[in-house]
């Protein structure tokens, strides 16, 4: 799961989709990332904590990173949360098989809207709300995507 700074919406992606895989015992390994460093090592946005937290996922132990190239030989899928976000990570590929691993979250979720997850960097407990909403849905579409072509 990759957006720009990896403290609001990719750690809320990284988060909800653990929680449901874990309840679906569903063996994945996700991990989110940033196309910048500026927040490496910090945790993830006050305001993703608590709406994640206010729907019982806890997103304290993360801690942003900065997406490397070998991200893209070790991830099977690789989640961009807006265009330029996708734009940057289709830079850094090297190959064929490492562009072909990349999508946009929405996209793949098969989402009829533009396929963009606004940022809510500016924005308080409304826009982190609509944003947890916004993946909560698209993460249940990308496991029922999943599900019908890997199980
Ligand atoms: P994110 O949001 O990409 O969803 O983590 C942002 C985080 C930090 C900044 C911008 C967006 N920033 O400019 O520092």
């Amino acid at each position: 799961m990759v957006c720009l700074g990896n403290i609001c919406r990719s750690p809320l992606a990284e988060g909800i989709m653990k929680e449901k895989m874990k309840r679906l015992v569903l063996p994945c390994f996700i991990d989110s990332a940033g196309t910048g460093g500026w927040h490496a090592g910090k945790l993830p946005d006050q305001w993703s904590i608590d709406v994640a937290g206010k729907h019982g996922i806890n997103l304290s132990s993360q801690r942003a990173r900065q997406i490397q190239m070998e991200d893209l030989d070790t991830f099977d899928l690789i989640f961009t949360m807006d265009q330029s976000v996708h734009k940057d990570v289709l830079s850094i590929a090297e190959n064929k098989d490492q562009e072909e691993k990349i999508y946009l979250f929405l996209d793949y979720a098969g989402s009829s809207n533009a396929p963009i997850v606004p940022d809510p960097y500016w924005g308080q407990t409304k826009e982190f709300e609509a944003t947890y909403r916004l993946i909560d849905q698209a993460c249940d579409q990308i496991i029922a995507r999943l599900k019908k072509e890997f199980l």
